[in-house]
């Protein structure tokens, strides 16, 4: 096993030194950036979405350049840039970390893993690529695109149970390794977890370390169960997302259940499977209809327009859930995340049919 680990680090940082992206956020050694940055990539896989997140990582930076001038700002605007990446509960947790490092360090990003575990919205992930990149710290990270690599390739010595605490282990005992530098590792075994060992297409053929690889010579369909998916099918939710427009001003509320908690959305119901309310029934302009991923959420929203002189529509305003009216100018505000910016388009797009 001591062989072979050896030659995987070895290796493995040969290839990155070669073969890196060249990434706005690997330019830099300061903390607060590479936090912010570590953040946005956990919104999803790097590989899909690298230009986004390079973009937004750039505004962001340009817009908030240090941990005082976002400590200071408001949380509205934070989310307004935040738009487009989901989660938007991680900015508000950056927001308020960064007041709490300015108040409680004077403003200097701590570097203990004690200390950074305490803040909101930094979790054992986080921590540890800002304490390994940063810091160069060996505290070893260990995403989806790393398990999935050293899974793969350490097949025959990790026991099979893909137990999280095995892979995490095994790399934190290979950050400890001579001459490893903690940064250049963590972000090697995630560099080649998201360009070569890719989940479904594996580049076995131009991978400098295949050769030790423990199942090289699988087929493509024992590879792609390795580590097996997790079996987690998305909750399938039909949504009526409703519309309602007076004097050019919008209705909005302060959405408190299952999906965007706590951010201004457009009032809705969920509607059961055996509720039978027939769109043509409907006493509202019904205005299209789309599908829309959040978590572990499959939406299949039905999106009307609400003519309140029809049928009196005051479910909304009925328990004490937060509402209020917005201009049309003011949607960028509150409206920010994907979901309410898919509505608006339907919403812009055939208002001038009326
Ligand atoms: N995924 C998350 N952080 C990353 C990083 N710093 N480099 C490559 N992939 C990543």
């Amino acid at each position: 096993m001591q062989d072979k680990q050896i030659y995987f680090v070895e290796h493995l940082l040969e290839w990155y030194k070669k073969n890196q992206r060249k990434l706005p956020f690997r330019e830099t050694k300061d903390p607060y950036k590479i936090w912010v940055s570590e953040v946005m990539l956990q919104q999803t896989r790097v590989g899909a979405v690298i230009n986004k997140i390079e973009n937004k990582y750039l505004q962001f930076i340009e817009r908030f350049p240090d941990i005082e001038i976002l400590a200071n700002s408001k949380t509205e605007e934070i989310l307004e840039l935040w738009s487009g990446l989901g989660y938007y509960n991680r900015a508000k947790n950056l927001h308020q970390t960064a007041r709490i490092i300015c108040e409680k360090y004077s403003g200097k990003f701590p570097d203990s893993y004690q200390d950074l575990i305490q803040l909101p919205g930094i979790g054992d992930y986080t921590a540890s690529a800002i304490l390994s990149i940063a810091f160069n710290k060996p505290y070893a990270v260990v995403d989806g695109n790393v398990k999935r690599l050293l899974f793969r390739f350490f097949y025959n010595e990790l026991d099979q149970t893909y137990s999280e605490k095995g892979i995490k282990n095994l790399a934190n005992e290979l950050i400890h390794f001579p001459k490893v530098e903690p940064s250049e590792f963590n972000q090697s075994l995630m560099e080649m977890g998201a360009l070569v060992c890719i989940y479904k297409y594996p580049k076995c053929n131009n991978c400098l370390i295949s050769s030790y690889c423990s199942t090289k010579d699988f087929s493509k369909e024992e590879k792609l169960n390795i580590p097996p998916k997790s079996i987690n099918p998305k909750k399938q939710i039909k949504i009526y997302i409703y519309i309602i427009n007076k004097y050019n001003k919008l209705f909005i509320i302060k959405n408190q259940h299952l999906f965007l908690k706590n951010h201004y959305f457009f009032p809705y119901e969920i509607k059961e499977k055996k509720e039978h309310l027939e769109i043509s029934d409907s006493p509202h302009t019904f205005l299209g209809n789309f599908k829309h991923n959040i978590m572990n959420y499959l939406f299949d929203a039905y999106i009307f327009l609400v003519n309140e002189n029809k049928k009196n529509f005051t479910f909304y305003q009925q328990d004490k859930t937060e509402s209020k009216w917005i201009e049309v100018s003011e949607t960028k505000k509150y409206l920010y995340s994907s979901f309410a910016k898919k509505v608006l388009d339907l919403y812009n797009n055939s208002s001038s049919l009326f």
